[in-house]
């Protein structure tokens, strides 16, 4: 059976492509959606995405992953990142490896994205590459 990874995207990555494009860039969340489902298929994978702007459904979505047999979540936060005990909780309880993934280099932008709640407990974090960073991140959670 395939692996099957999760890639879950945080609040306003719906608007990757047309927001702040000079820290995010010009690639929209369908293309980098469509580029993870490609990817997926060369490594013979199975990828699920899903966004969402609500703390407590990226909750559920996590919780869910425990029981419907996803083995790895690649997961860019968004703004909960710098803010989510939930969002860290669920992880820990679920107990499913992740990777922690940003669009943009956080340790260069304001202080208060320096923190995260999440990547103590994440086999690994990406900063800084742009939408490549999800396709990193697919190729090493197809790998693991
Ligand atoms: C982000 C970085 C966060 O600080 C920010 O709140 C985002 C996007 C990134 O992909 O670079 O929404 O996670």
């Amino acid at each position: 059976m395939a692996q099957r990874i999760l890639v879950l995207h945080g609040p306003n990555l719906n608007l990757l492509g047309t927001r702040e494009p000079q820290v995010y860039g010009n690639v929209t969340l369908a293309q980098v959606d469509e580029r993870l489902a490609e990817l997926a298929r060369t490594l013979g994978v199975a990828v699920e995405t899903g966004q969402s702007n609500h703390e407590g459904e990226l909750v559920d979505r996590i919780q869910r992953a425990g029981h419907d047999g996803v083995q790895f979540i690649i997961i860019n936060a968004g703004a909960y990142t710098h803010t989510s005990v939930a969002l860290r909780d669920a992880l820990a309880g679920v107990a499913i490896p992740y990777v922690e993934v940003h669009v943009s280099n956080v340790y260069k932008r304001e202080p208060f994205r320096h923190h995260s709640y999440l990547s103590d407990q994440a086999v690994g974090v990406i900063a800084g590459l742009g939408p490549f960073g999800y396709e990193a991140a697919l190729r090493f959670a197809a790998a693991y």
